[in-house]
């Protein structure tokens, strides 16, 4: 079984002002995937503490590491600069991936600063703040996810499907 970490990155969420609903969004979705929740936290925008919980969930051995929050515009919102302190090899693709999938909803989509990519042996992957875009983007993309952490592990290397005649 897969570890994953959820991290939701908003200074309002931290302060008890706002109560967090995308986290529980990430972490319905990856249960039904057959992931392990082992850390859930809310965090405040802040880039040193959001890169140094990253790399201590990466040293624990987790897989997947999913943010939601802190990827707009807003002058606080430090999320994706925190996740590129920490990732060693991106995976801009699967962020574009999501991005285009998530077109079909909403042109704002095109907001998202959010990125991907890989801490030795952990995948971080920087999702929306709202409910409703942690749902589109994540829905859309898990299949691949857990595609991306059997390859990083070498749990599956073979990507084609075995032919049949
Ligand atoms: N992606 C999807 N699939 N659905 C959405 O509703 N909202 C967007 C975008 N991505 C959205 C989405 C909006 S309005 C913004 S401003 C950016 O994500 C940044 O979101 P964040 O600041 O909450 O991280």
């Amino acid at each position: 079984m897969y570890k994953a970490a959820i991290i939701t990155s908003s200074d309002k969420g931290y302060a008890g002002e706002r109560e967090d609903l995308s986290g529980p969004v990430v972490e319905e979705i990856v249960l039904a995937h057959g992931f392990e929740v082992t850390e859930r936290i809310i965090l405040p925008d802040e880039r040193d503490i959001l890169a140094e919980k990253m790399r201590e969930y990466s040293q624990q051995g987790v897989d997947l590491i999913l943010t939601t929050g802190g990827t707009g515009f807003s002058k606080r919102d430090i999320t994706p600069e925190a996740t590129a302190d920490v990732v060693e090899r991106r995976a801009d693709n699967l962020t574009f991936a999501m991005i285009a999938n998530s077109l079909k909803y909403t042109p704002k989509a095109m907001l998202s600063r959010g990125i991907a990519g890989i801490c030795g042996d952990t995948l971080i992957v920087n999702l929306p703040g709202s409910p409703k875009a942690v749902r589109e983007n994540l829905e859309y993309a898990i299949d691949a996810i857990m595609h991306g952490i059997k390859i990083l592990k070498g749990d599956d290397g073979e990507c084609a499907e075995p032919i049949h005649h």
